[in-house]
């Protein structure tokens, strides 16, 4: 399968919009415009990958204020772009390992571009090596002079607006992009570097939704189309096929985390990781969990002085922006009416592993490392976190953007653990 990857160009100063910030990161939908396009790019799951540009300065905000408040598929990167759209192109391409994939260049305040559109530059750059989406002019198009009047009326029968994502085959548009600074060309668009080399570039159907945020009455406009539009862009996101494939990965790559950055996590992260919780099977669906959510650096603190120095996760305590307590209530899980129904009594244990894991998941999902700590005082824990009689306070899982990923642990072989049909 041909890799695709998306280069998100989001490096202007906004200038026409008039605003006091830049106008990618204007909200549109209780999310900024930039942020809206990232997440209709990575709604198309044939996109493997994104290179978001953006100006050099506006790297660390772009991480908080973009990027931290919205779950994405595929990994993005940032760089810093140039002083001119062109030249913000020219160094996402130049970030790109690979010359043999498809690339996508889509303007970052395009944030209503449909997966369909996408999926058709996608299919025609494979086919034309360059494509891009495009709609026929509709309205009569007049020449005016410099007074007002009319000079002529132009046949439109043969224009068409152009938008974007447009679709390369990498190494062409690598190609163009050299020869146009060798040259001392700027481009309105990246088709035009590739129309200069003399070779065809590919029309397909664009989408009148698909429109560029540019001016306040773009704004204005966009909010009209927002609701509706988004909605079915959340329903896209949530159909689950496009993620299963993912979930493997998902399983694999998670890590023990026990370095962390100093940034906090957005709550809206926290919600989706307790979530998963939420949906962790447990038995009979007794859900015997309680969850304390601890952001206060003095309870830290105190939770810090339960573990012993010597447990390596001693210092991930304060140094995580959140440590989840687990908690499970007693006498639920494994009894049915009140009476233990097998002989392992509690399974308070197996029912708090499996709400574990799926925190390690979805925190690993959301670009977040997680630590299950097993190994301290749970008594002195649990009084610091004024858990009632009847409730055990049994894990702490810390939780925070990895400093450090540690390589994986030697793993049993499959072979060594597994039995077919008897011991
Ligand atoms: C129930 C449980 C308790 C754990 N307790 C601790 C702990 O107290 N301190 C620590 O540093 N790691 C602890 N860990 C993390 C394990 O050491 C880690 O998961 C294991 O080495 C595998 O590494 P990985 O998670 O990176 O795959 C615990 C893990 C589990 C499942």
């Amino acid at each position: 399968m041909t890799t695709v990857s998306a280069i998100i160009v989001a490096a202007g100063k906004g200038r026409r919009m008039n605003a006091a910030a830049p106008k990618q990161y204007l909200v549109l939908g209780g999310l900024p415009i930039l942020s809206r396009t990232l997440l209709a790019v990575d709604a198309c799951p044939e996109v493997d990958d994104i290179c978001l540009v953006v100006p050099g300065s506006d790297i660390d905000y772009c991480r908080k204020a973009v990027l931290d408040p919205i779950c994405l598929r595929a990994p993005v990167k940032m760089i810093a772009g140039g002083a001119q759209r062109q030249e913000s192109v020219y160094n996402g391409l130049s970030s790109l390992a690979s010359d043999d994939h498809i690339v996508l260049i889509h303007d970052g305040v395009r944030p209503f571009v449909g997966i369909d559109e996408i999926r058709r530059c996608i299919d025609a750059a494979k086919i034309h090596g360059a494509c891009i989406p495009g709609l026929p002019v509709i309205d009569t198009l007049k020449a005016v002079d410099d007074g007002g009047d009319i000079i002529r009326t132009i046949d439109r029968s043969r224009l068409w607006h152009a938008q974007t994502p447009q679709a390369f085959q990498c190494r062409l548009i690598k190609d163009a992009h050299e020869k146009a600074k060798r040259d001392g060309i700027t481009g309105t668009d990246d088709a035009l570097l590739i129309e200069r080399l003399g070779e065809k570039v590919h029309v397909v159907s664009g989408s009148i939704f698909n429109i560029k945020i540019t001016t306040p009455e773009d704004l204005k406009m966009a909010e009209a189309i927002a609701d509706a539009y988004f909605k079915s862009i959340n329903s896209a996101l949530k159909k689950g096929g496009q993620y299963m494939t993912d979930l493997l990965d998902v399983i694999r790559e998670r890590r023990s985390i026990r370095n962390y950055e100093p940034t906090e996590i957005p709550r809206d992260k926290i919600h989706a990781i307790l979530e998963a919780v939420q949906m962790t099977p447990s038995w009979a669906n007794t859900q015997c969990w309680e969850v304390i959510v601890v952001t206060n650096p003095e309870i830290k603190q105190q939770l810090q002085e339960a573990v012993p120095k010597s447990n390596p996760a001693y210092k991930s305590i304060t140094a995580a922006p959140v440590v989840l307590a687990l908690c499970a209530k007693k006498g639920t899980s494994g009894y049915y009416k009140d009476i233990v129904t097998t002989q392992y009594g509690d399974w308070f244990m197996f029912d708090l592993g499996l709400a574990a894991q799926s925190i390690g998941l979805a925190a690993h999902f959301l670009g977040l490392g997680s630590l299950i700590i097993g190994l301290y005082d749970h008594v002195r824990a649990k009084e610091v976190l004024g858990v009632p009689e009847g409730i055990d306070q049994v894990a702490l899982i810390t939780l925070g953007y990895p400093s450090k990923v540690p390589s994986p642990p030697k793993r049993r072989d499959i072979s060594e653990f597994t039995h077919e049909n008897r011991f």
